[in-house]
C-alpha cells in the first residue's frame, strides 16, 4: 500500500471519528430503548465515560500522527529544495507545455540568466542559450532521454560549451509530463582539449617541416655565398642589378626560413616564475615610439621570459604596423587583470582592425595580408602561449581596432620570482 499523504491521514481520521461517534450514538439509542421507564444504571454511566475516553485518545493519536506526517513532508520538501539549490550543475525543469517549473541558482550563474524566471516559456528564459533550448525542445518532442551531449553555444558567449543531459519524466501511462535538464560548463575542458590538439599539431608540423626548412637554409646559404663572391662592380649594367636581386632575395628568404625554423623547432622552454609586467615592458622597449601604454595587474607566471617577450613584441609590432597602414597615430594599450588562477592580458589598438580574410587564418603559419609579411608572427605567438598552457584569441573592438586576448596561468610559486 502506498504511504498516505497529509490529506489521506486527515480523511482517515475523520472517518474514524465519525465511526466512533456513530457507535457511541448507537449504543446510547439501544440503551435508551432497553432501559425506557427505568432509572439509569451506574454501569451505563461507566461505559459512556470509557467510550468518551477512547474517543479522546483516538483523536489525540490522530493529531500526533498528522503532525508527524506534516513534519516529514516539510523535511523532505526542504531537503529537495536544498538539493536543487546546492547543485553545482545547472538544473531547469520544463513541463510538457514548455513552461519552466524549476530553475536553480547554478543555472542562473552558468548562463547569466534570471533564476527566478519560472512559469515562463523555456525558450524565453534560455533566449541567450538557444542551443540549450533546442536540446530541451528535442527531448520534449521526442520523449527520449539525451545523455551527456556537448553543446556549443556559439559566438563569443561565456561559457562556450555545455555538457547537457535531459531526462523526460512520464506518468504511469507513459505520457510525457516534464523534462529535467541538467548541464555543466565544459568551457575549460574544451579549451584544454583544443590546447592539446594545437600542441600536437604544432609538434607534428615542427617535425615534418623543420628538416625540410633546414635543407632550404643550407641551399640558400650556398646561393647567397656565391652571390657574395660576385662583385657587382666588375659586372656590366644589366647583370649588376641581377646579382643585387639574387642577394636581396636570398637574404629575405633566409630570414623566412630562420623564422620558420624558430617557429617549427620544438622549443626547449626555460620555465621559471617571471614578472609578466616586467617582461611586457621589456618587449615594448625594443619597439620604436612611445605609443604603447601598460596598465593593470599582471602577476607572476611560470614561463620562459625570452619567448614571452617575443610573443608580446610580435603582438605590439602587428598593432604598430596596422596603425601605420591605416594612417593613424598608434595608441596601443596593454591591460592586465589577475583573476583566481590566471592573468588576462589584452592588447588593444586603434588601427583598422582585423580584415575579414585575416580573421579565419590568423594564427596559421604564412597567413598574411601584408606584401612583405611572412605570416609567422602570430603563429609564433600562439605557439609560445600554448606552450605556456595559455590561450590566445582575437577580435575587433566595437569602436574599431583589433584586440588580442591572452590568458596565462599564474605561477603557483610566485615567491621564486626571477625576472
Ligand atoms: N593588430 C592588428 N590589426 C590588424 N590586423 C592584424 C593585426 N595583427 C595581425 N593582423 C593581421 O594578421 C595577419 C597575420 O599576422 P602575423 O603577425 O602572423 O603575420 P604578418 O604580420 O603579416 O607577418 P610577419 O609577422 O611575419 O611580419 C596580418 O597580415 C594582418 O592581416
Ligand atoms: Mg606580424
Amino acid at each position: 500500500m502506498p504511504p498516505l499523504t497529509v490529506t489521506g491521514y486527515a480523511l482517515f481520521g475523520l472517518t474514524v471519528m465519525i465511526a466512533i461517534v456513530m457507535v457511541v450514538a448507537g449504543v446510547k439509542i439501544v440503551k435508551a430503548i432497553s432501559g425506557r421507564g427505568g432509572s439509569r444504571k451506574p454501569e451505563s454511566r461507566g461505559e459512556s465515560a470509557m467510550l468518551s475516553m477512547a474517543l479522546q485518545e483516538a483523536v489525540t493519536k490522530l493529531k500526533t500522527q498528522e503532525r508527524a506526517t506534516a513534519a516529514r513532508a516539510e523535511a523532505s520538501e526542504r531537503l529537495a529544495s536544498q538539493i536543487v539549490e546546492g547543485l553545482t550543475s545547472g538544473l531547469v525543469v520544463v513541463d510538457r507545455a514548455g513552461i519552466v517549473q524549476t530553475i536553480n541558482p547554478a543555472a542562473g550563474r552558468i548562463l547569466g540568466i534570471d533564476d527566478t524566471a519560472v512559469q515562463v516559456p523555456f525558450r524565453d528564459v534560455l533566449a541567450t542559450a538557444p542551443a540549450l533550448a533546442d536540446v530541451i525542445g528535442e527531448a520534449l518532442e521526442g520523449g527520449a532521454p539525451i545523455a551527456r551531449r556537448t553543446v556549443a553555444l556559439g559566438g563569443s558567449s561565456k561559457p562556450s560549451h555545455l555538457g547537457v543531459t535531459v531526462s523526460p519524466i512520464s506518468d504511469a501511462e507513459g505520457a510525457l509530463q516534464a523534462a529535467v535538464c541538467l548541464f555543466t560548463d565544459l568551457t575549460a575542458v574544451v579549451e584544454l582539449e583544443e590546447q592539446l590538439r594545437l600542441k600536437e599539431a604544432l609538434a607534428r608540423l615542427g617535425e615534418l617541416t623543420a628538416g625540410l626548412a633546414h635543407e632550404f637554409r643550407n641551399g640558400l646559404a650556398t646561393i647567397h655565398g656565391y652571390g657574395r663572391l660576385l662583385d657587382p662592380a666588375t659586372l656590366q649594367e644589366p647583370h649588376r642589378a641581377y646579382i643585387e636581386g639574387i642577394r636581396a632575395e636570398t637574404t629575405a628568404l633566409g630570414e623566412v626560413v630562420t623564422n620558420f625554423l624558430r617557429f617549427a623547432r620544438p622549443e626547449q622552454l626555460v620555465m621559471a616564475p617571471v614578472d609578466l609586467r616586467a617582461v611586457i615592458v621589456r618587449a615594448i622597449e625594443d619597439l620604436p615610439g612611445d605609443a604603447v601604454s601598460v596598465a593593470g595587474e599582471f602577476g607572476t607566471v611560470d614561463g620562459d621570459d625570452v619567448l614571452l617577450r617575443q610573443a608580446f613584441s610580435n603582438l605590439v609590432r602587428n598593432s604598430l604596423e596596422a596603425c601605420a597602414a591605416g594612417g593613424v597615430t598608434a595608441r596601443i594599450v596593454i591591460t592586465g587583470e589577475v583573476s583566481d588562477r590566471d592573468v588576462h592580458v589584452t592588447v588593444d589598438d586603434n588601427g583598422p582592425g582585423l580584415a575579414r580574410e585575416a580573421l579565419d587564418r590568423l594564427f596559421q603559419p604564412f597567413a598574411t595580408t601584408k606584401p612583405t609579411g611572412t605570416g609567422l608572427g602570430l603563429a609564433i605567438v600562439q605557439k609560445v602561449i600554448v606552450s605556456h598552457n595559455g590561450v590566445i584569441s582575437a577580435g575587433n573592438r566595437p569602436d574599431g581596432g583589433a584586440q588580442f586576448r591572452v590568458r596565462l596561468p599564474l605561477s603557483p610559486n610566485p615567491d621564486g620570482l626571477r625576472a
